[in-house]
C-alpha cells in the first residue's frame, strides 16, 4: 500500500448519516474521554446510546478501562455526543481509523471538540492527580511521518497544508482556568504542552529525559491525532490531560508506572473532570440552532 489505508468521503457520511437518522440530537460539542475517564459521560441527561459495534464502519476499542461506545445526551441543555472508548495507534489502527469518529462528528455538525486523557507528567512541578489545559503540542509520530492526513487530501474536509500554529482554543483554555479557580483547584492546574508518543511501552529513563529537554509537560499515547483531524477540518479545539503518574527520570528512583495506577487516578478526579468539562460546555458560546431534530 502507497499510504494508509484510505477512507473516502462517502464512508464517513454513510457513518454520519445512519447516526443522524437515529438520534433526535444535533450535537455541537463532541467529547473523547481518555483512559479511565469514560465517567465523564455520567454528566449527560437523557441519553441515547450506539456500541461501536453497531456503528457502521466505526473500529472497535480493544483496551481495558475503554467501555467502546457513543453516548449522546445533554450537558446543561447543550446536546454533545461521547466517545467512552477511543482508538490508538498502539493497538494497531492506522492513524485514518484512529481520527475516523472526529471526521464523523464534523458532519453531524459538532464546531467543538474536547480532548480528555491521561497522560505523566515530565515538567518538574506536576503531581499525580494535577490536571493540565493543553496548549500546545508535540506531535512526535506525526514528526517522524506517521501522521493522520497522510495520503491524498480530500479538500471537502479541509487544506492539503493545514496550519498547526493555533490548535488549542485560547478563548476555551481560559474560560477552563477561570473554571478551575473557582472549583478551588487552581494549585492544581496547569497549562502546559502535551506530546504524544508511540506506546505502548512506557518511556526508558533516557526516552523521558529527551522528551524534558524538548519542552513537554505531559506525555501519553493519544490525542495528537484526533485533534490534528478536529483542526483540519476546522472545528475548535480544547483539550485537558490528567496526571496520573509522574514520569520517572533518575536511575536511582523507585517509581515504577503500569496501567493499573492511571486507571485508579482517573477514578479519583472523576467528578472534578466531570464538573470542569460540564462547567466550560454550560458556558461555551455556540451557533444559536437547534439542538435536537424537531419530528415533523
Ligand atoms: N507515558 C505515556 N503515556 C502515558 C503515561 C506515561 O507515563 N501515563 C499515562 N499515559
Amino acid at each position: 500500500m502507497p499510504y494508509q489505508e484510505e477512507q473516502n468521503y462517502e464512508t464517513y457520511q454513510e457513518t454520519a448519516d445512519w447516526l443522524l437518522s437515529r438520534t433526535k440530537y444535533r450535537p455541537k460539542v463532541a467529547i473523547i474521554c481518555g483512559s479511565g475517564l469514560g465517567m465523564l459521560v455520567e454528566a449527560l441527561a437523557n441519553q441515547e446510546i450506539f456500541k461501536y459495534t453497531d456503528v457502521p464502519n466505526f473500529p472497535q476499542s480493544t483496551v481495558q478501562g475503554h467501555t467502546g461506545q457513543l453516548v449522546f445526551g445533554e450537558l446543561k441543555g447543550k446536546a454533545c455526543v461521547c466517545m467512552q472508548g477511543r482508538f490508538h495507534m498502539f493497538e494497531g489502527y492506522p492513524l485514518v481509523k484512529v481520527t475516523f469518529p472526529v471526521r464523523v462528528f464534523h458532519l453531524l455538525g459538532v464546531e467543538v471538540l474536547i480532548v480528555t486523557n491521561a497522560a505523566g507528567s515530565i515538567a518538574d512541578g506536576y503531581n499525580t492527580g494535577d490536571i493540565m489545559i493543553i496548549k500546545d503540542h508535540i506531535n512526535l509520530p506525526g514528526l517522524a511521518g506517521q501522521h493522520p492526513l497522510r495520503g491524498p487530501n480530500d479538500e471537502r474536509f479541509g487544506p492539503r497544508f493545514p496550519c498547526m500554529s493555533d490548535v488549542y482554543d485560547r478563548a476555551l483554555g481560559k474560560l477552563a482556568l477561570g473554571i478551575s479557580r473557582e472549583l478551588d483547584f487552581s494549585n492544581y492546574t496547569h497549562e502546559g504542552v502535551y506530546c504524544m508518543v508511540g506506546g505502548p511501552s512506557f518511556e526508558t529513563i533516557a526516552e523521558a529525559r529527551l522528551l524534558h529537554k524538548l519542552g513537554v509537560d505531559a506525555v501519553g499515547m493519544s490525542t495528537v491525532p484526533e485533534v490534528t483531524v478536529a483542526r483540519h477540518c476546522g472545528l475548535q479545539v480544547f483539550g485537558l490531560s490528567l496526571i496520573t503518574n509522574k514520569v520517572t527520570m533518575e536511575y536511582d528512583s523507585n517509581e515504577v508506572v503500569d496501567h493499573e495506577a492511571v486507571l485508579s487516578i482517573g477514578k479519583k478526579r472523576a467528578r472534578l473532570l466531570q464538573s470542569l468539562v460540564t462547567e466550560l460546555v454550560a458556558r461555551m458560546e455556540l451557533n444559536p440552532t437547534a439542538n435536537v431534530q424537531v419530528k415533523k
